[in-house]
């Protein structure tokens, strides 16, 4: 704990350093928090409220909708669009991005956000989380497709609510990583782990290995060589961690290094990963550049691809710098 700091006091801290600062972002970042606290109460009630289970109903990836999907898109959409502090907001559980209708005032931000990342956990009692990425509006305050396709370095912030044993919020605005965790007794956020570092070296990787026959050369190279430890080429053994939930591989990796992959694959030549880019890689390529380890393709840099869809999928490595570095010049040595 440090020095008992809130959520609220450490962005009016940091808001001070900003001269032209209205306090419209502190005032966003307080209505995320306060969503993703009712979120966390839904999650955490669980059957006793019979928010478990499939909702009967698909989403734009053509997915399976569990209730909690749907119950919590609705709370965030609801939050963000009566705040007075966006001019837009983009879903996973929606094709479309959405507007603010007429009885709320607009505001200078547009918030992109995954509202239940890893849900397919939820019936398991396992960890899940919500991302969000904030990009600034127009100075129209009258958003277009456009304006949301906007390149990952172009976020103002980036941050992701962990629904674990305890809840706990990851952000960054581009000055490094802080993490803070719900008092649970005082219903605050509070600053827990400021300015997170990811090692640069690490012995543990993520991936789907079920996978494995439909990955690229690259990538089936990278994980061989972790496989055979202290007896291949790597002259030391790794550990393999999969919990298919990148909230929780991400923090994971935050808190004590590692590589997460979820490479392009052929399973679906018309898919050119599994995890979509505005919601999921490029708030989280934000992140884990901002503590210091890398987010690729493989053959780009996250952060620098220009969008062309709202649910776009890309393939993502991220984590220790030194992992990532080595399997983007598997890449290049490929051709
Ligand atoms: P979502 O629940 O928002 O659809 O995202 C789940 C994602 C991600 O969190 C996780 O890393 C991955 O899907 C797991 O995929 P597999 O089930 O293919 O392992
Ligand atoms: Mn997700
Ligand atoms: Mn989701």
């Amino acid at each position: 704990m440090s020095n008992n700091v809130t959520l609220n006091q450490f962005l009016i801290q940091q808001q001070r350093n900003v001269l032209e600062a209205s306090g419209t972002f502190t005032l966003l970042l307080n209505t995320l928090a306060t969503a993703c606290k009712a979120i966390a109460h839904q999650v955490k009630q669980g059957d006793l409220i019979d928010v478990l289970g499939s909702a009967g109903s698909e989403n734009v990836q053509g997915e399976v909708q569990k209730k909690l999907d749907v119950i919590t898109h609705d709370i965030m959409v609801h939050a963000l669009q009566s705040s007075g502090q966006v001019a837009g907001l983009a879903s996973e559980e929606e094709e479309e991005f959405l507007t603010i209708p007429g009885e709320y005032p607009k505001g200078k931000y547009l918030v992109l956000f995954d509202p239940l990342d890893g849900s397919s956990n939820i019936d398991i009692n396992m960890t899940v989380g919500t991302i969000f990425s904030i990009l600034r509006a127009p100075e129209s305050l009258e958003p277009s497709l456009g304006d949301f396709l906007r390149k990952g370095s172009e976020q103002v912030c980036a941050g992701f609510v962990l629904y674990g044993p305890a809840t706990m919020m990851i952000l960054t605005t581009g000055q490094g990583v802080n993490g803070f965790t719900l008092d649970q007794e005082i219903g605050e956020f509070m600053l827990t782990h400021p300015n997170i570092r990811i090692p640069e070296a690490t012995q543990e990787f993520a991936i789907n290995m079920s996978n494995q026959r439909f990955w690229e050369a690259p990538i089936k190279r990278y994980v061989d060589e972790c496989v055979l430890g202290d007896t291949g080429p790597r002259g030391k053994n790794f550990n393999m961690r999969w919990i298919a939930s990148m909230v929780a591989e991400v923090y994971r990796i935050l808190t004590r290094g590692g590589i997460f992959m979820y490479p392009y694959d052929i399973r679906d030549p018309s898919k050119p990963g599994r995890l979509r880019l505005m919601y999921e890689a490029n708030p989280m390529g934000f992140i884990v550049e901002q503590a210091g380890g890398l987010c690729s393709t493989g053959r780009a840099r996250i952060l620098e691809l220009q969008p062309s869809e709202l649910h776009q999928r890309v393939p993502v490595i991220l984590g220790s710098k030194q992992e990532v570095e080595r399997v983007e010049s598997y890449f290049q040595s490929q051709g």
